[in-house]
């Protein structure tokens, strides 16, 4: 079957704001902006930058993103009331294509407990919201949030109020990742059918991943007639995630003999995108993650190793490269230059500025020099400890630790902190508690430590350590990582890393009322 433009699918992204809802997950100004320009690299249509009324710096944020973002459209988010609208709109100001999108819950539930409203009032809401927003662009997005466990009739009306009132795309949220593939897809078929004026809008599926089922609810969505898939790099999003962005992109292509869909993404991109969301939120992507984890193309044993050497579509549905999984010839150790480093990372889909590159060429050296053989996951761990320290207010400067069994167990840290570098000696109940010890000592704060986590990044004693640290405090929790080959210098870093992003995280309040 071919692909006709009736069969091209929107994609949406909300990697920067329903996947920054993922606990744990925060990214500062920068970080968005690097991962907006590799979404629009990557061939995204819609990346919807924030939810600007929720604080200052996702105002700026979705602001700056849309001041540098040229292709793609630039989305806001925002709740029906006036003032959510308007500032959506200001900061969507210097975008050259922009979108608001405006909510309100429709589902019996979340109208009487969470809204507190009646129905009526609600549908009203809807149509004031919708007007509003079409004040200030033609590109608006409506969404009945818990739409999929809302009254079938109630939804129908919505939807029909909003497209009258303006909405040109129409968004249907399984919000609690509630629905099953037949049942979301029937939902999509019954508002074609019944809703008169259904052809003036674009039909989209935003899907949660409760029950594991959020993919195969857009792709039903899609066959119902959906033509925009919301979705997030790595799956990211409120709870369990959202549809991943890069499984349903390779649904599309992969199985375009029953799913006849076609999408403007670069497929070759979406291992560097992933990277590079992974590195910036310190959320590890599972091993065996579909497409993105670093097994997805790994085969154990023997016999499939034998039938891939013979003819790899024998255990390979798609090929690495189709995503951007180079097979690297350059084989790196310490007599490798600075030159040889650079094609390295560009065939790793790494591109870091100047003094990034430096940085990351001098830890290289220090790597070779300690580690004979440096495999290709010692530089993905390397960069990314890179990549997550660029606008760090405190950083790593060194660390000499004294432990074993005759105790105490002490650690001598050195942290540089606004510029300024201090050095403090602590003890604690083991090596990685003294080092968190003289972290606080020098940088006081209190906080709950959730998880740390040691793991090898390759095989041997020699092999770099990556260690994630998880913090919470006043119910918000980041994640942070290191690598090193030295185990407590990576959990040093780690702990430096999630403290970076708990001093970001502060400045943010909840939006009230947002729940997906
Ligand atoms: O899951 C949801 O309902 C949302 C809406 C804001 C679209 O994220
Ligand atoms: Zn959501």
């Amino acid at each position: 079957m071919s692909t006709t433009d009736r069969n091209r699918i929107i994609i949406f992204d909300t990697t920067l704001r329903d996947g920054e809802q993922s606990p744990g997950a925060s990214m500062n100004l920068e970080e968005k902006l690097r991962i907006a320009e590799a979404l629009e690299e990557l061939g995204v249509d819609v990346i919807e930058a924030g939810f600007p009324i929720a604080s200052n710096g996702d105002f700026e944020a979705v602001r700056e993103v849309a001041r540098t973002i040229k292709d793609s459209v630039v989305c806001g988010l925002a709740r029906s009331g006036a003032a959510d609208i308007d500032r959506a709109a200001e900061a969507l100001l210097p975008a050259r294509r922009r979108r608001i999108h405006t909510f309100i819950s429709t589902s019996a539930l979340h109208m009487k407990f969470k809204l507190q409203m009646q129905p009526e009032e609600v549908y009203r809401a809807v149509i004031d919201s919708v007007t509003r927003a079409c004040r200030y662009t033609d590109d608006v997005e409506w969404s009945p949030e818990d739409g999929s466990r809302t009254d079938p009739d109630f939804l129908c009306r919505t939807v029909e109020a909003a497209i009258k009132a303006g909405a040109t795309t129409i968004n249907i949220p399984d919000t609690v990742g509630y629905a099953i593939p037949d049942e979301f897809g029937a939902i999509f078929a019954m508002l074609r059918n019944r809703v008169p004026n259904a052809d003036k809008a674009v039909f989209s599926a935003h899907c949660h991943n409760d029950l594991g089922l959020a993919v195969a609810n857009a792709l039903a969505a899609v066959k119902a007639g959906a033509r925009q898939v919301e979705c997030t790099i790595n799956g990211l999003g409120e709870r369990a995630g959202n549809a991943a962005l890069e499984e349903v992109v390779m649904a599309f292509r992969t199985r375009h003999d029953s799913l006849p869909f076609a999408t403007g993404i670069k497929t070759e991109n979406i291992t560097k995108v992933s990277r590079l969301v992974s590195a910036i939120t310190g959320f590890v992507v599972q091993p065996n993650k579909a497409i993105v984890g670093a097994n997805a193309f790994a085969h154990e044993a023997g016999i499939h190793q034998d039938g891939v050497l013979k003819n790899a579509q024998t255990y390979e549905i798609m090929t690495p490269e189709s995503v951007g999984l180079v097979r690297s010839k350059l084989v790196m150790g310490k007599h490798s230059g600075r030159h040889a480093f650079r094609v390295k990372l560009g065939e790793m889909g790494y591109q870091l500025g100047a003094n990034a590159l430096e940085d990351a060429f001098r830890r290289f050296k220090d790597l070779a020099d300690k580690k004979k053989d440096v495999y290709d996951e010692d530089i993905v761990a390397l960069v990314d400890d890179e990549v997550l320290r660029a606008n760090d207010r405190v950083r790593f400067v060194s660390l000499q630790v004294v432990c074993g069994s005759k105790g105490p167990q002490t650690a001598d840290l050195e942290l540089e902190i606004d510029g300024a570098v201090r050095r403090h000696k602590a003890t604690g109940d083991g090596p990685v508690d003294a080092t968190f010890n003289a972290i606080k000592a020098l940088f006081p704060h209190e906080v709950r430590l959730q998880l740390y986590q040691v793991h090898a990044v390759t095989e041997g004693t020699d092999a770099q350590a990556e260690v994630t640290v998880r913090l919470e405090e006043s119910g918000k929790t980041v994640n942070g990582q290191g690598a090193d080959t030295d185990t407590l210098v990576a959990s040093a870093r780690a702990y430096v890393n999630a403290l970076n992003k708990l001093l970001v995280k502060r400045e943010k309040k909840a939006p009230e009322a947002l729940s997906a």
